[in-house]
């Protein structure tokens, strides 16, 4: 029997956003070229996670690993992240987009930091879409940063270590209050999470697909979706109707 109403759509959406150097390098291009075409393609998936219904999009836009990356393609992509906060956040704002930056702002150029805080504070009350940016982010040094405030708190006398619950843990990550991811989209190919939301993704469900980032399109999000759709979640437990 066909369901009597459309299934819900993933209430939080993670990508990682991947695969723009090889779209560049497979059209003789530089790099750069590439990178630059993926704001386009993030453009694109502002407006289609809107139009799906997904409540929470979170995106990979620069990991702490990669500033192993040469000089020259790191500033491009400071650069391209100053460029798209300066063009796109007050339209993001007219949208009602709420904008929240996870991932380390220290050992970030100072103005780009305070452009950061400033697209926090402008969208603060919004309650459209919420637009996660992990930026200079990596779940391993969240959670050895959580592991630290614990053990702070613990020697301070403030919290008994048998307190230390997953809830309790989870409330020192810079996610703390977004729920976990219902699905994560990785384009590009690569099968592999690359230091992303590693105790977020605990029950999310993974779709890889061969698409380089600057190709991504509504049309690869639905795709993303339908696949979803198709997953049958049990969270360690078992159907509903099995039980
Ligand atoms: C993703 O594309 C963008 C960032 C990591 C900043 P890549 O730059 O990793 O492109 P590939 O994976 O080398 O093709
Ligand atoms: C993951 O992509 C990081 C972002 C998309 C920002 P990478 O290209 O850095 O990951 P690896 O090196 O292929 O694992
Ligand atoms: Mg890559």
């Amino acid at each position: 029997m066909p369901d009597a109403f459309p299934p819900s759509p993933p209430r939080h959406v993670a990508v990682i956003m991947d695969g723009n150097g090889r779209w560049a390098a497979a059209r003789g291009l530089p790099r750069s070229a590439g990178h630059k075409k993926g704001v386009e393609a993030l453009r694109r998936a502002v407006r289609a996670a809107r139009d799906f219904g997904v409540q929470y999009l979170t995106i990979y836009s620069f990991s702490s690993e990669n500033w192993a990356r040469p000089a020259t393609e790191v500033s491009f992509l400071m650069e391209l992240l100053r460029r798209f906060i300066r063009q796109d956040v007050a339209d993001l704002h007219r949208e009602g987009v709420k904008i929240r930056v996870i991932g380390r702002r220290d050992g970030l150029d100072p103005a780009i930091a305070q452009l950061l805080d400033d697209a926090e504070r402008l969208t603060a009350d919004n309650d459209g879409l919420n637009l996660v940016v992990a930026f200079n982010y990596g779940s391993r040094q969240e959670l050895s940063c959580a592991a630290r405030k614990l053990a702070e708190a613990v020697r301070a006398g403030s919290l008994e270590p048998a307190a230390i619950t997953p809830e309790v843990l989870a409330g020192c990550l810079e996610t703390t209050g977004i729920p976990d991811p219902d699905l994560l989209i990785r384009t590009g190919g690569e099968q592999r999470i690359s230091n992303f939301l590693l105790w977020q993704l605990a029950y999310t469900e993974f779709v890889f697909v061969p698409e380089y980032w600057p190709d991504f399109d509504a049309a690869i999000f639905a795709r993303a979706i339908a696949d979803y759709h198709g997953r049958d979640r049990r969270f360690g437990g078992l159907k509903a109707h099995s039980a």
